[in-house]
């Protein structure tokens, strides 16, 4: 299976298990990252959904189209005070989710897979 391949199966594994993993990403973001849920305090779940949503799409998207589409996403980010290093803990709440909620399905080539998907995300944001 291809690095993408890996990626979409991951997610469509947890999905099978689980309808929504909102609740379970932010409870783990807010634990890893106060000064977050500080910002994000008068966000509702919808709004927290609907974020997810998106780095779910940013996730699987192939990578021509991704620098365009994150570099502007930390952009309007950084005008509400979002800092560079809490994108990090946003994709690991999310990879942690799926990992868990995958369960025994899990295995070494998706871990991997993740890994080097958040590597890449990071170093996307973390170049000016
Ligand atoms: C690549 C990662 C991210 C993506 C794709 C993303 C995407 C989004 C989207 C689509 C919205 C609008 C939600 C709506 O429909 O109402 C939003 C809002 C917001 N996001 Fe993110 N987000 C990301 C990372 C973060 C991080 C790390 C933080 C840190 C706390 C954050 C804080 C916020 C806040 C405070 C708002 C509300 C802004 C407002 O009041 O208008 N986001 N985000």
């Amino acid at each position: 299976m291809s690095y993408s391949e890996l990626l979409v199966t991951s997610l469509e594994m947890a999905a099978d298990k689980m309808d929504d993993i909102t609740e379970q990403v932010y409870a783990l973001y807010f634990k890893a990252s106060p000064e977050s849920r500080d910002l994000m305090g008068h966000m509702d779940m919808l709004m927290c959904g609907r974020m997810l949503n998106e780095v779910i799409t940013l996730i699987i998207m192939p990578d021509n189209d991704l620098e365009v589409t994150l570099k502007f996403e930390v952009k309007t980010h950084a005008a509400n005070g979002v800092d560079l290093n809490m994108y990090l803990l946003l994709f690991n709440a999310l990879h942690s989710v799926i990992r868990t909620t995958v369960g025994d399905g899990w295995n070494p080539e998706f871990e991997l897979a993740w890994k080097e998907r958040v590597d890449y995300l990071c170093g996307v944001i973390n170049t000016p």
